[in-house]
């Protein structure tokens, strides 16, 4: 069964879990192409996620994030990294897409942490709210099943540097895509 998905390596998870940084280290190693969902989206707009969000709302920017995922999975590149938007996996159609992709990985990090991660940061629209930690803590508590049903592997990233965090999704999908 997994030896016929293409050999990408696909992260998931919550805003502020590292993504982007694992993400490139992985390009890194393995010399693979690197697509970043957030930044396709920002390139095909011309806008930026924050923008984009004020222009046309949450719910067309999540018609864009669907439509590139597809646009991704009927391209069927292999050896690639791509690196997802942590609310990519709020619409039901993108989860088993998601995982036709390849190895899907959900990056995990506690409430604690992802606050302390975003809460300097401007580019989250849905973080801009008179209580951030609150909101958080909603969003997670939606999302964790869905990042559940959609990931092969889940990295605890606590305590870890993003070298770590790449080196141990390396070994273990070098293990699933022999299986
Ligand atoms: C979102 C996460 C963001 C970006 C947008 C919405 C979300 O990506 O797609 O702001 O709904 O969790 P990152 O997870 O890369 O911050």
């Amino acid at each position: 069964m997994t030896a016929r998905l293409p050999k990408n390596i696909v992260l998931i998870g919550f805003m502020g879990c590292g993504k982007s940084t694992v993400a490139r280290r992985l390009a890194e190693v393995l010399h693979y192409p690197l697509i970043d969902t957030d930044q396709r989206i920002e390139q095909d707009a011309r806008m930026s996620i924050p923008e984009l969000f004020a222009a046309v709302g949450e719910e067309a920017f999540r018609d864009r994030e669907a439509a590139l995922l597809r646009e991704i999975a009927a391209s069927h590149t292999p050896r690639h990294i791509i690196s997802t938007g942590g609310g990519i996996v709020v619409r039901p159609d993108n989860r088993p897409l998601l995982r036709t992709l390849g190895y899907v990985v959900w990056l995990r990090a506690t409430e604690e942490v992802i606050f302390e991660r975003t809460r300097h940061n401007r580019d989250r629209p849905l973080l801009q709210t008179t209580d951030p930690r609150a909101s958080i803590h909603h969003l997670l508590t939606l999302r964790t099943p869905f990042y559940q049903e959609t990931a092969h592997l889940t990295v605890d990233t606590e305590g870890l540097s993003s070298i770590e965090v790449a080196a141990g999704i390396l070994e273990s999908a070098r293990y699933f895509f022999a299986s």
